[in-house]
């Protein structure tokens, strides 16, 4: 598929190279797409992969992937014309959190997922990867077995189209916990999954559910 990611950082690097290396034609996007700060990138992904500004990464895609600092998220994303997202699958990857006195979420009383929903109305948001480091978010290997992935949105396509493409970058055990909505419980996972990983010193962990 032509995946578009909007946003050129940690993630929007990794799982574009992760979905080039899995047979997808990818563009990432930044507001400096000729930087020389993503020549080894697209020298890692070579003729698959291509780096353009947010519109063009919008346009590009059949499948968006939002992959952008809450800061700026409703800025970017109000700044694209909104043809090119509309009836498209939208991966929600943001947190919405702040530091002070340790990780707090940013909007106790909706969620990331659920606004970005509410910004893009036309499009089928689907929220995933939030609880995972981006060093472990493609191919997570851990000897003890393999971490959970929670997926949720409102449209059960665009879910089975989101299934497929973790597959393909190695996430085997997904659990769909329903509609958008419940994006809160993913977002308030991964503060639980930061706050662990600092109690347990175990930086780069990831939740699994262990099974009789
Ligand atoms: N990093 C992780 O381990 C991780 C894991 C799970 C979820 N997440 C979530 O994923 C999202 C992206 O995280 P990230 O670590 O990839 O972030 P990042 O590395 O800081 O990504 C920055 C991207 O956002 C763009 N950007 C930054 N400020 C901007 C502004 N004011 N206006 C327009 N664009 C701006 C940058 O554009 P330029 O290229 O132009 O600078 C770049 O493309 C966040 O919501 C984060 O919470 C992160």
């Amino acid at each position: 598929m032509n995946i578009g990611i909007i946003g050129a950082g940690n993630v929007g690097k990794i799982l574009g190279e992760g979905f080039v290396k899995s047979g997808h034609r990818v563009v990432i996007s930044s507001r400096e797409p000729h930087n020389l700060k993503h020549v080894s990138w697209k020298q890692e992904v070579g003729e698959s992969g291509d780096i353009t500004s947010f519109e063009e990464a919008a346009r590009f895609g059949e499948i968006i992937i939002v992959a952008l600092p809450w800061s700026c998220l409703k800025d970017v994303l109000t700044s694209i014309n909104p043809v090119y997202l509309t009836n498209k699958t939208v991966i929600d990857v943001s947190n919405a959190i702040h530091f002070d006195n340790g990780p707090r979420l940013l909007l106790p009383d909706t969620s990331a997922g659920v606004t970005v929903q509410k910004l893009l109305p036309e499009s089928h948001v689907v929220k995933t990867l939030n609880t995972i480091s981006d060093k472990i978010m493609i191919h997570p290997n851990f000897k003890e077995g393999s971490p959970i992935m929670f997926m949720c949105g409102n449209d059960n396509s665009s879910k089975d189209q989101v299934r497929a493409l973790l597959n393909d970058i190695g996430w085997t055990t997904l659990v769909d916990l329903g509609d958008i909505r419940q994006s809160i419980l993913q977002e308030s996972i991964m503060i639980a999954c930061v706050i662990s990983e600092i109690q347990l010193q175990s930086p780069g962990s990831a939740f699994a559910l262990l099974k009789h």
